[in-house]
């Protein structure tokens, strides 16, 4: 019954800018992957840590994992985060009944909110963390006319992680392929299963970094975390 994880990490980070991937951008004087990897490193209740990493960053994280004595099964991503979460999935062992998936441009999730879809994961077998939009959201079209505004209620932003019983997100990732059907997060292949996904509510600062904007929000989010 252990639990697995996926971290992400084999973007290029093309809208940072920046001439290397964004994830060895220092946040708090380290590079946000060391924050995304140890919080799942030195969690209890994962078993086993796959991190996808692309062909370029390769050797880099291979020695920078080495210098930190972090053990873990490090695999080469894809062209699309799909194919990345993909080549993960293959490399967990059959040992893990569930599976967490996780951008490792999320630095900010706690070890509170990984056991809360550990624990939830195995009532629901698909759960997301997601919160509530706060700005009213449009439907613009092509000519950049509104066609219409979704009721803001029923309207949640998804975030990482997501949990799913292995099984579940294998074969759902298995019919996508199959299919050549590309979806913009996990959920997504399972809810074309016709599966249900449960939501549990995250945190506003589990922001993603994907802009420079982002980075100034983030050392706040670190700064307020660290109480100064
Ligand atoms: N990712 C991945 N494989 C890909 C694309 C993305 O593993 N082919 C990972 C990224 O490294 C990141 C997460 O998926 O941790 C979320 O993606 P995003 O924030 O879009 O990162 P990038 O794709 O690197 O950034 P951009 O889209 O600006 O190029
Ligand atoms: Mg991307």
């Amino acid at each position: 019954m252990g639990t697995g994880v996926v971290i992400v990490a084999a973007g290029s980070g093309k809208r940072m800018g920046g001439e290397r991937n964004k994830l060895w951008l220092p946040l708090a004087g380290e590079p946000i992957l060391a924050h995304t990897v140890r919080v799942f490193a030195t969690h209890e209740k994962i078993d086993e840590i796959v991190l996808v990493v692309s062909r370029q960053d390769h050797a880099d994280v291979l020695a920078w994992l080495d210098r930190e004595n972090i053990r873990l099964t490090v695999v080469l991503g894809g062209a699309e985060r799909q194919d990345s979460v993909r080549n993960g999935l293959s490399a967990l062992s059959d040992d893990c009944s569930y599976v967490l998936v996780h951008d490792a441009a999320r630095p900010f999730v706690t070890r509170e909110q990984i056991s809360g879809m550990i624990g939830q994961v195995q009532h629901d077998q698909a759960t997301i963390m997601a919160v509530p939009v706060k700005d009213t959201i449009k439907v613009v079209g092509p000519t950049g006319i509104v066609e219409s505004t979704p009721a803001r209620e029923s309207l949640w932003a998804v975030q990482t992680p997501q949990a799913f019983r292995m099984s579940l997100l294998r074969e759902a990732h298995r019919a996508a392929a199959e299919a050549g059907k590309v979806g913009t997060d996990d959920a997504m292949l399972v809810e074309w299963l016709g599966h249900s996904v449960t939501v549990m509510q995250g945190s506003y600062e589990n922001i993603k970094i994907t802009t420079p904007d982002d980075l100034w929000f983030g050392e706040e989010i670190m700064r307020k975390r660290k109480g100064e």
